[in-house]
């Protein structure tokens, strides 16, 4: 009987064990060399550290030269070793495993020369190349993993102005003849499943870890192998972020992230539809991660963007102004949307504070507004995540039983404690909810 029991227990810790979703941390290692109160020092990741399972630094490039990989910052990178620096972590994280991560739409080529991202896979003496590179560079460094954020060329925003529902019927039958992104895909479809075999094959004696993470607006169905692939690769983070951008959509403001499809929107926009169709084709479920992001878009809203806020926002005038601490247009990490919702009612102009609207059902995330003064000034929309969202799309991924969730990144997370004193609060609040 007793036995019996302990069989019972033991079954139990077995299963739970196996539930315990994926934390991974995605590290730009850019966010090293900001200035001001943005910088992260790896000291600065230790907090989050403890939460993390996988530790993923970004980036390193393609040298479009001779396809081996090259450092994204080779001063930073090698000369201060900054490498090292990070997969040292693992002394005081045993638990961490650290990959180099390729690409990650932070590897800036010449745009009017061929994409290293498909020349490399064209052939047998690219690819080989490029293995034995990846090779070495993650043994020299005492990398577990290389990850493939592979830069495909992306699909075409598509480009609606105003009218927003009329344009709708002609928007819809987009979908089947969108412009082709890449002549030759179905050719760099099979190599990529090839280079995917051949870097498994040689990681094997030393058993490194090779995942996949597929960048906002790349099309899987055009790119991805997934029964050759999903084998072959630990884990797959999908890039279910950015579904809308003031770069790619300066004209119209609408949520960023959403989990489930909006009424009128591209159904594809959304989490929900980016997981099954992975399911569809073949991939497990818990090697299938989602991509959270730590920060959010803004937009500037024109006088003609009305007075609501209310989402899709149209003629809206491109990216809001830049933060304060990360300098990016259109782009603003979690303390810099905290700081603006916090502000004291009292200011006015650029200092007045947004007025937020959270999202009770859980469906398609937060936003914050202040519409354009009478002048047409100060406007602006920003679609965000923040702790509480960010736990609903851990909780989605329990109740669905994936994999775990990827977050981008953890430079753009409160790693300060600046909002409400605590560290890391989006991990934190995914974490706990895995
Ligand atoms: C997945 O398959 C179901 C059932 O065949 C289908 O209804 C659904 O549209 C598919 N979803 C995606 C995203 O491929």
């Amino acid at each position: 009987m007793l036995k019996v029991i302990f069989f019972l227990i033991n079954l139990l810790i077995f299963i739970v064990g196996i539930q315990a979703a994926r934390m991974v941390c995605y590290y730009d290692s850019a966010s090293h060399i900001r200035e001001g109160p943005a910088q992260v020092a790896p000291q600065d990741l230790e907090p989050a550290l403890q939460f993390c399972q996988y530790l993923v630094y970004g980036y390193v490039g393609i040298d479009p030269e001779n396809y081996q990989l090259r450092p994204a910052n080779m001063e930073l990178d090698v000369a201060r070793n900054h490498y090292r620096t990070i997969t040292n972590l693992r002394r005081n994280h045993p638990q961490l495993l650290i990959l180099l991560s390729v690409g990650g739409d932070r590897d800036h080529f010449d745009q009017t020369l061929e994409n290293p991202y498909l020349s490399v896979l064209e052939s047998q003496a690219h690819r080989n190349t490029f293995v034995n590179s990846a090779l070495t560079l993650l043994k020299n460094f005492d990398f577990d993993g290389l990850d493939l954020a592979w830069q495909f060329p992306k699909n075409h925003p598509v480009v609606v102005e105003n009218k927003l529902k009329k344009a709708w019927k002609t928007f819809k039958s987009w979908f089947s003849g969108s412009k082709v992104v890449d002549e030759k895909a179905e050719e760099h479809k099979t190599q990529f499943a090839t280079l995917v075999r051949e870097l498994k094959d040689a990681f094997r004696s030393d058993g490194h870890i090779l995942t996949l993470t597929m960048l906002p607006h790349v099309n899987a169905n055009l790119f991805i192998d997934i029964p050759s692939v999903i084998p072959l690769v630990d884990f797959v983070n999908l890039g279910s972020f950015d579904f809308q951008t003031p770069e790619r959509d300066p004209k119209v403001a609408d949520h960023t992230a959403p989990i489930y499809e909006m009424f009128e929107r591209d159904p594809t926009h959304n989490i929900d539809y980016q997981v099954q169709y992975w399911l569809n084709n073949s991939a497990p479920s818990n090697k299938i991660n989602i991509g959270v992001p730590a920060y959010g878009r803004s937009w500037v809203m024109s006088r003609d963007s009305g007075i609501t806020g209310y989402p899709p926002i149209e003629r809206t005038e491109g990216p809001g102004p830049a933060g304060k601490q990360i300098r990016i247009p259109g782009l603003l990490s979690w303390p810099e949307i905290c700081e603006k919702l916090q502000r004291d009612k009292e200011l006015d102009g650029d200092d007045a504070p947004l007025r937020k609207v959270g999202d009770p059902r859980q469906r398609y995330g937060s936003y914050a507004y202040r519409s354009a003064d009478d002048e047409g000034l100060y406007g602006l929309w920003v679609g965000y995540e923040e702790p509480s969202t960010a736990a609903t799309k851990a909780g989605y991924v329990y109740a669905k039983g994936l994999g775990g969730v990827a977050l981008f990144d953890l430079s753009l997370d409160d790693f300060r404690g600046q909002c409400a004193g605590e560290k890391y609060p989006i991990l934190r609040s995914i974490k706990f909810k895995l």
